[in-house]
């Protein structure tokens, strides 16, 4: 049995009940691309809200992390992985906790405990150190030495910079051939970190302060590939069960072996699962130049380019039968990926399909520049990405394999200016380039700031939106309301859209401090993520919200809009699913 069930079970046992793992794309929660963590769909319970399972929860969560993305190539780094967690909502704390984990650790995985070391919170300003978590562990029998306690950074865990947080307790193995040392030494990265107990207790409110939450939780994470390496004894992540049959394909058609192509074969092996699992969402994302599309765009290009480096064939369907291993693979775990099957296929193909026409000629210009400098202005890399599909990342990185440095600032500036002018330009006029799909999206931003308006009067000046998607077909919009909407609501909401949208609203756009903008009444999301200084697009003097953007500059680019669905999206929240039509 592998570790995830294992796990399950042993919690299960315990008198937790599983909870399904949520889906990737965060439902309600816009300030983050993915779910990052087990405990991110969790948020409003471990807030206070009672789950309908019950106070002893447990659970294996898909999670996206991007901070590490560069860093995929070596031994440990994933961009997918899954978490394994156990919760409790007021039900118990340290004391259970910690044999819990202590219990699973050495009983059920058999891990030695010599090999077991601890942190604990040494304690802060507002919180005290962490005595009762230290005297658990040793009476279980770790030893003093083995247990270090450590500051806010190492030991004290938060979502976010606001929401539920607090002190952990951290769970250390050492792998190494060497002798076990006497004393733990936490800066010494043969002692790896295998498990997170967080004791969510606190709150962390927009100004910064820490406050009790209703009850005392436990939140608690471990990572599933870096378990499963340990258990195996492998130093290198993907040498361990989880990845053989994937990286083997990938030597069978590369016709190459691991060893001397391990980055490449990382790099394949892991963009391409977190792409199935991306595509495999039921959010829908297909490849783009936003947002979690432009994740998924990089992560199948970059694969493409690493294939390349392979002699990969890249116009053969490579990518196909990596994708079909890990389907079958995951599918009993993820039954959306036998569901979602062809969709997953198609987005690789057609993903693969668009960046292999322009790919080669791309690389020879490159090829060209770079022979003639050691600087890559941003003007050249632009080129790069609007001609030849290059995302700035991938430049990068391929201007870093030949000692070359890419204005990443100048790039910045040129992509903004092509931004203002495909504001206003005609649709069409950048067909073929990557920026053509973003005119599309450009549009529904804009429609998606009409229609927040538009719920506002028709529902209420309470209404506020709690989550969006667009894509190139349709836009998807989030807000709080707490019934289903009547025919009536629905037709008038889509009227008073389509009367502002004929009355050709100009669109502006201000820069000004983010206490201004809200002292102007301007509607914003989650205020604690933005800068100090924010833009303000104002629509008419219908709308006004802090946004990125980008907008069109008037309301009658938009053609017709038209609801095509409204549903629950979660208690309390409800969806609605619309398009623009020419
Ligand atoms: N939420 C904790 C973590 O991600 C358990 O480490």
């Amino acid at each position: 049995m592998n570790v995830k069930d294992l796990f399950i079970n042993y919690f299960v046992s315990k008198g937790h009940i599983q909870i399904p793992s949520a889906p990737i794309v965060p439902e309600n929660d816009p300030s983050v691309l993915f779910n990052t963590a087990g405990m991110q769909p969790l948020i409003p319970y471990l807030l206070g809200n009672p789950h309908p399972s019950g106070e002893r929860l447990c659970d294996y969560q898909k999670c996206v992390r991007l901070t590490d993305l560069e860093e995929v190539g070596d031994k440990t780094h994933h961009t997918f992985f899954e978490m394994l967690g156990n919760w409790s909502l007021g039900s118990y704390f340290k004391k259970e906790s910690i044999e819990y984990s202590f219990e699973f650790l050495t009983k059920v995985l058999n891990l030695p405990i010599e090999k077991l070391a601890i942190t604990v919170f040494k304690g802060s300003d507002q919180i005290p150190k962490d005595t009762e978590s230290a005297s658990i562990w040793m009476d279980l029998g770790i030893k003093e030495n083995h247990i270090a306690y450590l500051g806010e950074e190492d030991n004290f865990w938060a979502a976010g910079e606001t929401g539920p947080c607090g002190p952990d307790t951290e769970i250390f193995f050492w792998r190494d051939e060497e002798k076990v040392p006497e004393n733990f030494d936490p800066e010494d990265n043969r002692w790896v970190e295998i498990w997170n107990n967080v004791f969510m207790e606190f709150n962390r409110t927009l100004e910064g302060k820490v406050e009790p939450l209703p009850k005392k939780n436990v939140d608690t994470g471990m990572g599933y590939e870096r378990i499963t390496a340990v258990i195996e004894g492998v130093t290198d992540n993907y040498t361990s069960s989880i990845w053989k049959n994937i990286i083997e394909k990938i030597e069978e058609i590369s016709n190459l072996p691991y060893q001397g192509n391990e980055k490449s074969m990382r790099i394949i092996a892991d963009h391409i699962r977190t792409s199935v699992f991306i595509s495999a969402d039921d959010s829908g994302i297909t490849p783009s130049n936003t947002d979690q599309g432009y994740i998924l765009r990089r992560l199948i290009r970059r694969a493409i380019r690493h294939a390349k480096k392979l002699n990969i064939d890249i116009s053969s369907s490579w990518d196909i039968e990596i994708a079909k291993i890990i389907i079958e693979k995951y599918k009993n775990y993820y039954p959306e990926l036998e569901t979602k099957k062809e969709i997953i296929l198609k987005v690789l193909e057609e993903e693969k399909i668009k960046f292999n026409r322009t790919l080669e000629k791309g690389l020879k210009e490159f090829e060209k520049v770079v022979s003639k400098t050691d600087k890559m202005d941003g003007a050249t890399a632009f080129h790069l990405y609007d001609t030849y599909g290059f995302p700035i990342e991938l430049t990068i990185e391929l201007a870093n394999e030949r000692n070359v440095s890419v204005d990443e600032l100048g790039f910045q500036e040129k992509m903004k200016e092509h931004q203002e002018k495909s504001r206003t330009a005609a649709v069409g006029k950048f067909k073929g380039g990557l920026a053509g799909d973003g005119i599309i999206e450009t549009k529904y931003h804009t429609a998606t700031h009409l229609l927040n308006a538009a719920l506002k009067q028709v529902l209420g000046a309470d209404t506020h939106q709690r989550g969006s998607n667009i894509n190139e077909s349709r836009m998807r919009f989030d807000f709080n309301c707490d019934h289903k909407l009547t025919e009536e609501e629905k037709k008038k909401t889509e009227d008073l859209v389509n009367h502002w949208i004929s009355l050709d609203l100009p669109v502006t756009i201000e820069s000004m401090s983010k206490e201004e903008a809200l002292k102007k009444g301007a509607e914003a999301m989650f205020i604690e993520k933005y800068p100090d200084t924010v833009n303000v697009y104002s629509i008419g003097n219908v709308s006004k919200e802090i946004c990125g953007g980008p907008h069109v500059k008037s309301t009658k680019e938009l053609g017709t809009f038209q609801i095509q669905k409204e549903e629950s999206s979660a208690s309390g929240i409800r969806r609605i699913k619309a398009i623009l039509k020419d």
